[in-house]
């Protein structure tokens, strides 16, 4: 198995560890927040990049055809799922796909549905695009959050909804949607004529049997589908900027090409395809080690919140690194703030930000770390709520 090996990021112009003014109005707190890891990727993708590097010219970059090979064996192996290359295109995030994909599937002032709290780039996606958000709150029961298809469908229909926004696996709730959830929303976007587009970045991070079932696997709903994903969340890999669009419907092609032509934007840098290819074709192993760090993490932080502060709600992590927890027993949502940062000395992702006051005694925490990293968040909290 290779080592897992846990690297110190502080001063290392690190976004989590070293740029945290913005979002928090100070420094040098104990970084929990940006889905990326504090972790080396595989040494494969290292090795990949050298390679090139060593090469000492970086002039335009032809993508080879390994590329898409390995994406698509990647994708059959790992999610059952088959991808054709003529399918595939590029964005430089998948945060800029979807803000594409809104821009591309309305028009402004047209309705965007998402099932809140959720990853709060999708917020933005739609508000800075002048759409209208139409939330559909997932509904909580014991921390455990499914989907309230009734509400769903009818701010679908009361708003004349033209896009879906779908997170799957879910970021913040960790929850690796079923089989028949998936149906029902798809089915109910299909029946009021919704666009999906489906974000799938946490697709290869998911824990003991939960399976993920990608959306494209419906093959009835593929003409009103895009999905979209990236080797980045799973191989930490979020510098490089390379994402991976996966669009079956000519017609929804025709579309995309049309708007990316426009924006001159159809490729990203050599750097990105290099990492991208090397860890889709031989990362295997050091992800397999990654997860179960991650998921001992988990444990961990169940246990010790669970022992010392029982009434503390941790949502169970089907998938993703990022851990949703509810301190409603002992923080109100106006002094949540302070107790994390002046007293814990933490930087997490506040529960409103993923849609909104109500979820504001949330924090979501990244387990992508070391175990001591996890350890000193912990016993923050414990010894300071
Ligand atoms: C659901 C989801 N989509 C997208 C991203 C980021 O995508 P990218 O860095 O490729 O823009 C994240 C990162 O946390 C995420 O959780």
């Amino acid at each position: 198995m290779e080592e897992i090996k846990y690297v110190e990021r502080k001063n290392s112009n690190c976004n989590k560890w070293d740029e945290q003014t913005g979002m928090f109005g100070e420094e040098n707190l104990h970084a929990m927040w940006v889905a990326d890891m504090d972790f080396r990727v595989p040494q494969c993708v290292i090795a990949a990049l050298e390679n090139y590097v060593q090469f000492g010219v970086y002039g335009y970059y032809k993508i080879p055809q390994e590329y898409y090979t390995a994406f698509i064996n990647w994708e059959k192996v790992h999610h059952e799922l088959e991808v054709k290359k003529e399918w595939m295109r590029f964005s430089p995030g998948v945060v800029a796909g979807f803000h594409w994909l809104v821009q591309m599937l309305s028009n402004s002032g047209d309705a965007v549905i998402v099932n809140t709290p959720v990853y709060y780039p999708f917020l933005n996606a739609v508000k800075n695009n002048d759409r209208r958000l139409i939330c559909s709150d997932l509904i909580c029961e014991d921390g455990i959050y499914r989907i309230d298809y009734e509400d769903f469908e009818k701010k679908i229909i009361e708003n004349q909804v033209k896009v879906f926004i779908l997170c799957s696996p879910h970021n913040p709730a960790g929850r690796v949607w079923k089989k028949e959830e998936l149906e029902r929303l798809l089915a109910i976007c299909k029946m009021h004529d919704v666009y999906i587009i489906s974000d799938e970045i946490h697709h290869d991070l998911v824990f003991e049997d939960n399976k993920h079932i990608p959306s494209l696997s419906f093959k009835e709903y593929e003409d009103r589908m895009v999905m979209l994903t990236a080797a980045s969340k799973t191989f930490n890999l979020a510098g490089a900027q390379n994402s991976i669009v996966v669009i079956p419907d000519e017609k929804l092609r025709e579309k995309w090409d049309k708007y990316t032509l426009g924006h001159r934007v159809i490729g990203g840098n050599a750097f990105g395809y290099i990492a991208t290819q090397a860890a889709y074709e031989g990362g295997e192993e050091w992800l397999t080690g990654i997860k179960a760090q991650i998921y001992d993490n988990y444990l961990y932080l169940k246990k010790e919140l669970s022992e010392k502060l029982p009434e503390v709600i941790v949502t169970p992590l089907e998938g993703t690194y990022l851990c949703w927890v509810d301190l409603k027993a002992y923080v109100s949502e106006e002094n949540i703030k302070d107790m994390i940062q002046k007293k814990c000395r933490l930087a997490v992702d506040y529960g409103d930000w993923f849609g909104g006051e109500r979820f504001g005694t949330h924090i979501r925490i990244n387990l992508a770390t070391s175990h001591e990293n996890v350890k000193i968040a912990v016993d923050a909290l414990v010894d300071n709520i």
